[in-house]
C-alpha cells in the first residue's frame, strides 16, 4: 500500500495536531530530559548548574521561583519539592507581580526563572531586577540560547524539543521533572535528604518515560468521556497538596483551547465559596491519587456529588472505592506522591484536547493567545 502523508501531517508526526503529537511525545521528551542526570544505581542526581555553583546553593537562605502561565504552575509544584527535599523557604511569584513588587533580595537569595520559550518579557525583567539586587539567578528553560538562559547566571535546560502547540504540555512535564531533579540535587548537596528518599524518587523518576507511556493508555477512555462535557459552560478542577497546582494547570488547558470557563481550586477551599456554584450544570474534575491526602479529598468529592454535580475523578490504579462515588474514573499508575502531578496531568491534557476538538476549535492556535509573550 502507498503511504500518503502531506507535508503538514509529516511535521506533526502523523498526528492531527501539534498538541496531540506533543502530548504523545512525553515518554520520549522525559527520557531526553532525564538523560545523564541520574546515576545508574539511582543513588545520586547530578545537575551541572548545581555542581558548578555549590556555594550559592549551600548558602541560600531562600529560593524564589518566578514564571508566567503554565510555567508558574510548574513553579508551584517546584516550591513543594524544594521545601520537602531541601528545607529551604520557597516563594512563588508571577513574574509580572514580582517585577513591580519591590522584592527584598540579597546575595543569599536564589531566584529560579522558569520559561519554556526563554523569551517571556515579564520573566526576563524579573531576572534583571533579581540580578541587580544581588540574587543568584538560575534558569529552567527549553529553548537553547534564548534570552532568558543567556541572562541567567546558570541553569538547567529541560530538553523537550520544540513545542509548537500554544497550550504547553511536554514543556510542563519537562519543567516539573527538572524541578524534581533540582530539589533532589540540592537536598543532597545540603545533606538534608536521606538516601532512601533519593533512591526511591530517583528510581521512579528514571522509570517515568515508561510510566507516562502507560498513563497515555487512558487516551480512548478520556476521548469517550469528553463527549459528555463538550457543551458544559463551566468546570471546576480540584486537587490538594502536590496536585493543587495540577488542578490549576488542568483548568488552564481547558480555558486556553476549548474556551470553557474553568477554575482550579485547592479542594478544601471549595467550601469557602465555589461550592455555591455546584449544580447539575457544573462538572468537577477531581485529582485524587492514593496519596497522604486521599481520605480528605474523598469527602470533598462527596460534597460535590451531594449537590448534583458530575464528577470525573483521576485515581490511582486499582482504586475501586471511587467508582461508587464519581461518575467517571480515570486510572493513573501509582507513583511516589511527589511525582503524581507528572502522571495526573496527562489525562487532563487529553480531556482539554478532546473537548476542544469536539467543539471544532483550533487547538494548536487558540484565539487571542501567543506561544511566546515578548511584550508586557
Ligand atoms: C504564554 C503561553 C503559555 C506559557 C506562558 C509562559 O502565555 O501561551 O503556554 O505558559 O506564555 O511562557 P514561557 O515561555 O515563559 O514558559
Amino acid at each position: 500500500k502507498q503511504l500518503k502523508l502531506s507535508l503538514a501531517q509529516l511535521e506533526k508526526g502523523g498526528y492531527d495536531t501539534f498538541m496531540l503529537k506533543e502530548i504523545f511525545e512525553q515518554p520520549t521528551t522525559l527520557r531526553d530530559c532525564l538523560r545523564g542526570r541520574i546515576t545508574g544505581d539511582c543513588s545520586r542526581v547530578t545537575l551541572s548548574g548545581v555542581e558548578l555553583n555549590k556555594d550559592r546553593f549551600l548558602q541560600a537562605e531562600r529560593i524564589t521561583l518566578v514564571a508566567c502561565g503554565t510555567s508558574w504552575h510548574a513553579a508551584l509544584i517546584g516550591k513543594r519539592l524544594i521545601q520537602d527535599f531541601c528545607q529551604i523557604p520557597v516563594e512563588v511569584e508571577y513574574a509580572s507581580e514580582f517585577r513591580y513588587g519591590n522584592p527584598v533580595l540579597n546575595d543569599r537569595d536564589i531566584v529560579i526563572a522558569i520559561s519554556q520559550s526563554g523569551e517571556t518579557a515579564d520573566t526576563l525583567a524579573a531576572i534583571q531586577l533579581a540580578k541587580d539586587k544581588g540574587a543568584f539567578v538560575y534558569g529552567v528553560c527549553n529553548v537553547v540560547g534564548a534570552s532568558i538562559p543567556r541572562a541567567t547566571d546558570s541553569g538547567t535546560y529541560i530538553h523537550v524539543g520544540p513545542e509548537i502547540g500554544v497550550a504547553s504540555t511536554k514543556a510542563f512535564t519537562g519543567q516539573v521533572t527538572v524541578l524534581t531533579l533540582l530539589a533532589l540535587a540540592v537536598g543532597q548537596l545540603r545533606g538534608v535528604i536521606d538516601s532512601s528518599t533519593v533512591q526511591s524518587v530517583a528510581t521512579a523518576l528514571n522509570a517515568m518515560p515508561g510510566t507516562i507511556e502507560e498513563t497515555l493508555k487512558c487516551n480512548d477512555a478520556v476521548q469517550k468521556l469528553s463527549m459528555f462535557f463538550t457543551y458544559a459552560h463551566n468546570f471546576i478542577y480540584l486537587g490538594r497538596g502536590y496536585n493543587y497546582p495540577t488542578a490549576l494547570e488542568g483548568a488552564l488547558k481547558l480555558k486556553e483551547i476549548s474556551y470553557i470557563h474553568a477554575e482550579g481550586y485547592p479542594a478544601a477551599e471549595m467550601k469557602h465559596g465555589p461550592i455555591a456554584l455546584i449544580d447539575q450544570e457544573m462538572p468537577s474534575v477531581i485529582i485524587a491519587p492514593s496519596d497522604s491526602l486521599y481520605d480528605k479529598i474523598i469527602s470533598n468529592v462527596q460534597q460535590v456529588k451531594s449537590r448534583g454535580g458530575a464528577v470525573v475523578a483521576i485515581v490511582s490504579k486499582g482504586n475501586t472505592a471511587m467508582k461508587d462515588i464519581a461518575n467517571f474514573c480515570i486510572e493513573i499508575p501509582d507513583v511516589p506522591e511527589c511525582l503524581t502531578p507528572l502522571v495526573a496531568s496527562i489525562p487532563l491534557q487529553l480531556l482539554a484536547y478532546y473537548i476542544a476538538v469536539n467543539k471544532g476549535k483550533n487547538v494548536d492556535q487558540p484565539r487571542n493567545l501567543a506561544k511566546s509573550v515578548t511584550v508586557e
